[in-house]
């Protein structure tokens, strides 16, 4: 049998946790509940301590058991934490180490696997904070129970919803079973990987060049969040206005020739690569020393093709797997097979670049994962640092 230890914060939500505290009981998981003060506002101790027939825990002071401390022992007890509904509130105190009372305290004292269900008002999960504190939360090796979309208690219809007691039975179902990655064994530790990112800048003249609208973001919070697993990170990355990730070795480039310079120096010894710059396919065949001046007519310029990295990479691997990006409009899937056939990489990982409200640029990203073994893992939309560690998650399940 095994222990789960149930921290219910201060939503609405809250009154899923009693179902849940009942189908983990009846799944025969021996189940203890904390519940917050705030939680405490909308159900009460009893409806747990009546279904799950053990004391509920609510006050980090009042200790139930002189020979212990509770809060310490109750997380050596657990087997897992599951924090349903998860607050913006608590998920903040649990990002930045804040432990004041019996549910914050207890985590932060305890090296147990920790499950996250949040559920909130629409803005207050998509806030720039909220998702930095979930990603800073996964990053740490928490598992995330994705919010659904639906009739939300502020009147919205939108993301947001707690993850309902059923699923979060089955992810824990899968996670005695081995089946979730092990993020506390990180198969990214000791890793060397390449990350590139943002666009390239391909030069007409000292003041003209041809360029795309990659913003880094995704390159960049895949970087972070493999440094935070562990890996030793090389970020190759375009002309961005973001700061490199901690820990993590810049390497800034312009062209895609300095790209591919700057990746084939290190490939050799690169365990893992991944391609998520957007790279200038053309260049002009002539950079001119001198700024182009105004002629009457119109103005032709020729164009050479860059080298091709990602391909390059795919032809001359021995050990590395490589995982390439598909930018499409259309034709999403096809064309994104073709690539990673062509190219010769591990995963292609795909992306609408025709919506302008996710993709370059946007904090938002909806990805779809081709594997070489035909299978295919539909991320769905997000923000790109949860994006990373939905890439990253994915990865160490199957990458061997
Ligand atoms: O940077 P953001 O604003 O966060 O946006 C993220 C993104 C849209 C840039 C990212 O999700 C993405 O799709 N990156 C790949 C962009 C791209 O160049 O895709 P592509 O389909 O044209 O190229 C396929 C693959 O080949 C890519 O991995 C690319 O890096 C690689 N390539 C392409 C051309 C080239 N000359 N050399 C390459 O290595």
């Amino acid at each position: 049998m095994k222990n789960i230890l149930l921290a219910v914060t201060g939503g609405i939500a809250a009154y899923k946790a009693i179902d849940l505290t009942s189908k983990l009981t009846q799944a025969d998981y021996e189940v203890r509940v904390m519940l917050t003060d705030h939680a405490q506002e909308f159900v009460t101790p009893l409806a747990f301590q009546a279904i799950g027939r053990n004391p509920v825990y609510t006050n980090t002071f009042i200790e139930q058991n002189p020979e212990e401390i509770q809060h310490v022992a109750l997380g050596d007890w657990a087997d897992a934490i599951v924090v349903a509904p998860a607050t913006a509130n608590t998920i903040a105190k649990l990002a930045n180490g804040i432990a004041d009372d019996m549910v914050t305290s207890t985590i932060l004292a305890t090296e147990t696997p920790k499950f996250i269900a949040p559920a909130m008002n629409v803005h207050m999960y998509e806030n720039k904070r909220t998702q930095h504190n979930l990603a800073t939360l996964s990053a740490d090796g928490y598992y995330f129970l994705e919010p659904g979309e639906g009739f939300l208690a502020c009147g919205y219809v939108a993301k947001g919803r707690m993850e309902e007691p059923l699923q979060i039975l089955e992810r824990l179902n899968q996670y005695f079973n081995n089946d979730l990655p092990n993020k506390k064994n990180s198969k990214f530790k000791g890793v060397h990987a390449i990350v590139t990112a943002g666009p390239t800048i391909e030069e007409l003249d000292p003041v003209r060049y041809l360029s795309n609208r990659s913003s880094g973001k995704m390159g960049y919070a895949l970087a972070e969040s493999l440094s935070k697993r562990g890996a030793k990170v090389t970020l190759i990355s375009g002309p961005t206005h973001l700061d490199a990730p901690k820990n993590v070795e810049l390497i800034p480039i312009e062209s895609a020739q300095q790209m591919f310079e700057a990746v084939k120096l290190r490939f050799d010894s690169t365990d893992i690569v991944f391609k998520s710059a957007a790279v200038s396919d053309y260049a002009p065949a002539e950079m001119l020393d001198h700024k182009l001046k105004k002629q009457a007519g119109d103005l032709t310029v020729t164009f050479k093709r860059t080298p091709d990295i990602l391909k390059y990479l795919g032809e001359n691997k021995h050990k590395q797997f490589l995982v390439g990006f598909a930018a499409e409009t259309q034709n999403i899937e096809t064309y994104a097979q073709k690539k990673l056939k062509s190219k010769n990489v591990d995963v292609i990982i795909a992306n609408n670049v025709g919506d302008r409200t996710i993709g370059f640029s946007s904090d938002d990203n909806a990805y779809t994962m081709y594997y070489k073994n035909g299978k295919a893992v539909e991320l769905g939309k997000h923000k790109k640092v949860i994006l990373a560690e939905h890439i990253l998650d994915n990865l160490e399940t199957r990458w061997q």
